[in-house]
């Protein structure tokens, strides 16, 4: 059974990633907008994910005889200045995710929750992929401002378009 705490704490969780989710999501239709269709397309499998993770959370509660409650989800933002604007916001919410994870484990360590201990390791692993994935791209975007080359933007939204959404169902169920 889970601590009250945990259930609490991972309830919040849920809405994170459900807001992560969103946020993407809104990402991937400012992309659209501006004729960014790899890009937009990229997100959309991010949007994807993200929904993949609220998931884990809940199954994991409802696994461990808990309570799923779900909370608000705010708006995102719907616009950016830029390609590159748009991924530093996302490193940045992927940094603000992975601290979130942190403080998860923390407080399983505190109440010694192996189990969920056990089940966040696969977050944490995840959150340095989303990070990377992230950084990639933001490195990329950077050096084409720095040669102010549209052409090679073209070809980024090529390669994002490449993207296919994996489901994390065959690896071990939370
Ligand atoms: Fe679910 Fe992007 O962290």
């Amino acid at each position: 059974m889970l601590s009250q705490r945990i259930e609490e704490a991972i309830n919040e969780q849920i809405m994170w990633e459900l807001y992560s989710a969103y946020l993407y999501l809104s990402m991937s239709t400012w992309y659209e907008s501006i004729g960014l269709r790899g890009f937009a397309s990229w997100e959309r499998v991010q949007f994807q994910e993200e929904q993949a993770h609220a998931l884990k959370f809940l199954d994991y509660i409802i696994a461990r005889g808990g309570r799923v409650i779900l909370r608000q989800v705010d708006a995102p933002q719907a616009e950016w200045e830029s390609p590159r604007k748009g991924f530093e916001h996302q490193l940045e919410h992927e940094r603000l995710v992975t601290s979130k994870i942190n403080d998860l484990v923390d407080l399983a360590i505190e109440e010694k929750d192996h189990a969920t201990y056990n089940m966040l390791q696969w977050f944490v692993d995840e959150q340095v992929e989303e990070e990377e994935n992230a950084t990639a791209i933001l490195d990329k975007l950077r050096m084409i401002e720095e040669g102010g080359g549209s052409g090679m933007l073209y070809m980024l939204d090529k390669e994002l378009q490449a993207r296919v959404y994996t489901p994390p169902a065959a690896e071990k169920s939370a």
